[in-house]
């Protein structure tokens, strides 16, 4: 199958950034999202992006106009009919991932395959929701889309070879290097990650050490490009804080009790750097 055109479902941090990686990539996107402010935002977030891109002389006026002119916005989901592979990248919730899934499953042609960005709902759930399994997967980017080059391809229990396949080389078109997990409550990576968050957000919240020295410490002596708690940021704590929440569900083991910082925090709104405050300010 040739993919020229790939859906994607939410203009959000992750939305825009894999129809930037499509779109510097030559791929055409339709990107979906439920008002015009918020895809007028993710293309203006793409728009910046790409300006940081020519700063650096990584790309030319051109390639920006060229790569904008390929990202098609809308707010109906009739749009992706255009596509061969719908990729859903909206807000982090079960119940809403079903209802949009259930809703594409029934517009698009039995041929397109459907893939989720979730970062902790089981893939063979959500497939088992359409009338696809085989042509369901996970395709879990990471954050920044545009610069990390990891992508997670969960494979369900029904997801076919020929749709692993595809979506591998469709990852490889867009110069990442793709990894294939079995699915299982976060996948590897972030069953790796976000517990180290949450522990993170205990040890601030015992008062062990200040933020800038947890992260310090991690940076300098682990070798992480980014401490815990700028990343925690980057990535949203309410994004975190779901995560937990969903392996404590699903593996039942207090292990994974997300820390009560964390939380409180989640409550008062400070949700990191798209708030511009989480445990830094912005
Ligand atoms: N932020 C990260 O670091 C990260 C990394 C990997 C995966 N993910 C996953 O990617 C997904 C999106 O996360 P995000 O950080 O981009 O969230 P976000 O809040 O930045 O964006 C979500 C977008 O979805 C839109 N949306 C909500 N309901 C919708 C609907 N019915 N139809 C279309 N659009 C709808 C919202 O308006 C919003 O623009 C989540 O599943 C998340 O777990 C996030």
């Amino acid at each position: 199958m040739t993919i020229s055109t790939v859906g994607i479902i939410g203009a959000g941090t992750m939305g825009n950034g894999i129809a930037q990686a499509c779109a510097v990539s030559g791929i055409n996107v339709v990107m979906v999202d439920i008002s015009d402010a918020a895809v007028q935002k993710g293309v203006a977030t793409v728009a910046g992006s790409l300006d940081r891109l020519i700063k650096k002389e990584k790309i030319t006026e051109a390639d920006k106009s060229a790569a904008l002119a390929r990202i098609k916005t809308s707010t109906s989901y009739d749009d992706l009919k255009a596509a061969q592979i719908v990729i859903e990248a909206a807000t982090e919730n079960y119940e809403l991932k079903l209802k949009i899934l259930k809703q594409v499953d029934a517009l698009v042609a039995p041929e397109v395959i459907i893939a989720s960005n979730t970062s902790s709902i089981s893939i063979t759930k959500l497939a088992a929701a359409t009338s696809r399994a085989d042509r369901f997967i996970g395709m879990h980017f990471f954050n920044p889309v545009p610069m990390m080059a990891l992508v997670e391809i969960i494979r369900g229990l029904q997801t076919s070879d020929a749709t692993h396949d595809a979506v591998k080389q469709l990852s490889e078109r867009l110069g990442k290097s793709p990894i294939t997990v079995k699915n299982a409550p976060g996948f590897v990576v972030n069953r790796i990650l976000v517990p180290m968050i949450n522990e993170a957000f205990f040890v601030l919240a015992e008062g062990l050490a200040t933020p800038e020295d947890i992260d310090a410490g991690m940076k300098l002596g682990c070798n992480q490009p980014i401490g815990p708690l700028a990343l925690a940021d980057m990535i949203g704590l309410d994004v975190c804080l779901a995560v937990m929440d969903v392996y404590l569900a699903e593996f039942g083991d207090s292990k994974y009790r997300a820390c009560p910082l964390l939380r409180e925090m989640v409550a008062a709104g400070r949700l990191g750097r798209k708030t511009g405050q989480g445990v830094y300010s912005y």
